[in-house]
């Protein structure tokens, strides 16, 4: 009985040695990354039951980086430009294979791929690649200046906004209130390029001048709302933004101010109701005496 259900075992494992394929489940490599930092790129993979021959990191179809568990030495880095594999954190197994890179600037950029093989009889392989850009991205966010803490309505607001330098640079977007800016709304925008660690980093300022009035600023809150995103085509998580807020007097404060003053005053001095009330009775009085005069 227990040799039959081994047998079992046996065959059931066989089969699903037979069965499995070999796939590369998945790669991870950053798809934008800053010159500044280093990077772990890391392939994953499903043996299917066979047994790992090796993994080999490409770039631009170069292979750099070798893990062969069954060879020695079973880590093997070879040179290509723009790849520097850091010293000892490299970390493979028969799952999982992470290399760690210090980037060397935009020449570090290109398609990263990883391949797997598994070992005889079959050797077959398997693959997966991304694209990684090395770039200058922008450290800090958009700043907003010349914008006031208090504004009227019927004023004219100016603020401008410039972008952190960046390469690929960065485009700006003026939102007032929520509501995107209008096409006349916006000045045209100015950009300052500097050369800097091998890129032409760029610094974007866009002005936003508008006229305080209509519905969009009628609202209860009272307040003026700005705010400019700096967004890098392509790669939506690289968005910044940077929002201020202003106090708005509208006009109808104006007329609640008047009538706070005039309610006061009132307050403070009643003799001015009765001394009213005199003045229109003393009228009164007048006219029906002149009324007399006439009819006398
Ligand atoms: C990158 O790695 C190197 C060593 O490989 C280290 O000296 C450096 O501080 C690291 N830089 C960052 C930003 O982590
Ligand atoms: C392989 O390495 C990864 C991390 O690199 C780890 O999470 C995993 O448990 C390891 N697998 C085996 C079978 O050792
Ligand atoms: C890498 O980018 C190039 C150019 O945008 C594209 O043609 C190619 O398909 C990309 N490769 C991968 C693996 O995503």
């Amino acid at each position: 009985m227990d040799y039959w259900l081994w047998m079992y075992v046996v065959i059931g494992f066989s089969v699903y040695q037979h069965a499995g394929s070999l796939i590369v489940t998945d790669i991870f490599v950053p798809p934008i990354i800053d010159f500044r930092d280093n990077v772990t790129l890391s392939c994953s993979y499903d043996m299917g039951g066979h047994t790992l021959n090796s993994v080999k990191w490409y770039k631009d179809e170069k292979e750099f980086f070798r893990y062969s568990p069954m060879m020695h030495p079973v880590y093997m880095k070879f040179p290509v430009d723009g790849i520097q594999v850091s010293d000892g954190s490299n970390i493979c197994n028969e799952t999982t294979c992470k290399v760690d890179l210090s980037l060397l600037g935009k020449k570090s950029s290109g398609v990263y791929r990883c391949e797997v093989s598994e070992d005889a009889p079959h050797f077959k392989l398997t693959t997966k690649a991304a694209n990684m850009t090395v770039a200058a991205l922008p450290q800090n966010n958009p700043l907003i200046s010349s914008f006031h803490s208090m504004y009227h309505i019927d004023e004219f607001v100016t603020a401008n906004c410039s972008s952190d330098y960046s390469s690929p640079p960065a485009t700006l977007t003026w939102y007032i209130n929520g509501e995107q800016a209008l096409y006349g709304e916006l000045q045209p925008r100015i950009e300052h390029t500097i050369p800097a660690h091998d890129y032409n980093l760029q610094r974007q300022i866009l002005q936003t001048h508008f006229y305080l009035n209509g519905p969009r600023f009628y609202n209860p809150t009272r307040i003026l709302e700005l705010k400019c995103v700096a967004e890098i085509e392509n790669f939506p998580t690289l968005r910044r933004e940077s929002t201020l807020k202003a106090f708005l007097v509208q006009d109808d404060d104006n007329l609640n101010n008047q009538m706070l003053l005039s309610s006061g005053y009132q307050n403070k001095s009643e003799h001015i109701v009765p001394h009213t009330i005199l003045l229109i009775f003393a009228k009164i009085l007048t006219f029906l005496l002149h009324q007399n005069k006439i009819f006398s």
